[in-house]
């Protein structure tokens, strides 16, 4: 087994080392000696077809830094996510209007601070590092490391003390209140998949005997989670519960005093994530049916749906606040963004799609749905396959026959597997 990883690790890198060379003016290679065999040829041709990443950026899980190599695998691959720090603020900034709009009876025991529970995604994710780093930042209590808030999980902090986050003021209707991060953890089960809302539900049972009625705020980096705290716990005891994703579920929570959620506009997503391909397919301009209308009349209003980073071959979608001013807007998370909802005239491709966890409350109820409205709309044959959240093998052993397909949506399990993916595509 061993033998053949490196095996196909030093055939990976010739071939892309060949296609690197390639790349630039498109000729056939002039050393036709004939030592090259001549199945390279046929097998590397996956290695040029559109590959867009979705949802989970190549990027060091670590350091969050972006993984170029894989942004760049050739001159159709592309991102599509969200702005993640636009989004992060967004969601700070609306449990920090929800604090002042409901500063009358918010401390609970009265004890002068206002605390809060947090329950984080995955501390290798970059969108989950940005919606910890945004609430702690609107709340006050995040600390700056190298310039970046601490994103690291608290554990408990009955008194103060954690050296991740510290006590903050907050004046709330003319009083003055500590605010503390309680507790906060990563919501991981012991298989490894992270932003469990099990792992979610099972940690509020445990906070909520630990803190009982000092927990004022329960803050989640999604609506996965947080829904399934607020099922456990929170709707009972009143207590306004707040996330990300504005799936339907959780919008509808919000007439039941859920505080509210971050809509991280999917249905543009889903839509870029295809239409990237389809405008790949077509021998297009990127831009068509994105930023230019196509013919068809679709067309995204840039800064307003969407931004685009050229430098990081990057579609980021801008999110939306959804409480209880606007959320019947929201009730139906799947529905096809009214912009780009116009049939498109061009021929059937096949598009081999992965989602990373097939129990993942954002992909499974609000991106797929969304996925399938608009793979009719824009006539791509999309072959759906689920992964367990845990092992990218098992998702990449199912990528077995790569000539198959026309193109490639990739939703890694872990950011930082982008070439085994690459491996694949290269042989
Ligand atoms: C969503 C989460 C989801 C994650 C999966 C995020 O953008 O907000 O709900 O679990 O993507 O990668
Ligand atoms: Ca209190």
């Amino acid at each position: 087994m061993k033998k053949l990883v490196a095996l196909m690790t030093v055939l990976a890198l010739s071939v892309s080392l060949v296609a690197c060379g390639a790349a630039k003016e498109d000729q056939p290679a002039a050393n036709n000696n004939s030592e090259a065999p001549a199945k390279t040829e046929s097998k590397s041709e996956n290695a040029k077809k559109p590959l867009v990443w979705f949802n989970r950026q190549p990027s060091n899980s670590s350091t969050g830094e972006l993984d170029m190599t894989a942004l760049t695998f050739n001159d159709d691959t592309y991102y599509v996510g969200f702005d993640a720090n636009q989004g992060a603020e967004l969601q700070g900034t609306m449990v920090v209007d929800y604090l002042n709009a409901h500063a009358d009876g918010i401390d609970r025991n009265g004890d002068g601070i206002i605390g809060y529970v947090l329950a984080i995604g995955d501390v290798g994710h970059n969108d989950s590092v940005a919606r910890t780093r945004g609430v702690r930042k609107a709340l006050g209590t995040g600390i700056e490391v190298d310039g970046a808030i601490d994103a690291t999980p608290a554990g408990t902090n009955t008194d103060g003390s954690a050296s991740v986050v510290k006590d903050a003021e907050i004046t709330l209707g003319g009083k003055t209140y500590t605010v503390r991060e309680l507790a906060s953890q990563e919501m991981k089960n012991s298989a490894g998949a992270t932003w469990d809302a099990a792992t979610a539900g099972n940690a509020i049972g445990t906070w909520t005997a630990t803190f009982g009625d000092q927990i004022d705020i329960v803050v989640s980096n999604n609506d996965g989670m947080g829904m399934s705290m607020f099922n456990a716990w929170a709707k009972d005891a009143k207590v306004p519960t707040f996330g990300y994703d504005a799936n339907s579920d959780a919008v509808a929570a919000i007439a039941e005093g859920y505080g509210g959620t971050i809509s991280q506009h999917a249905d543009v997503q889903a839509y870029l994530t295809l239409r990237v391909l389809r405008n790949a397919l077509d021998g297009v301009d990127i831009d068509t049916g994105i930023g230019t209308a196509d013919a068809a009349g679709n067309q995204l209003t840039e800064g307003e749906d969407f931004v685009y980073n050229a430098d990081q071959r990057s579609y980021y979608a801008l999110n939306i606040a959804v409480t209880a001013d606007n959320y019947t807007n929201f009730l139906d998370s799947t529905m096809v963004y009214s912009k780009v909802s116009n049939k498109v005239d061009s021929a059937t491709k096949k598009v081999w799609l992965n989602i990373y966890n097939s129990s993942d409350n954002f992909l499974g109820s609000t991106y797929q749905p969304l996925l399938q409205n608009y793979d009719d709309l824009l006539n791509l044959d999309v072959e759906y396959i689920a992964g367990d959240g845990q092992t990218e093998s098992n998702i990449t052993n199912r990528l077995a026959n790569p000539g198959e397909y026309d193109a490639f949506a990739i939703n890694m399990v872990k950011t930082d597997n982008a070439a085994s993916y690459m491996n694949i595509l290269n042989q």
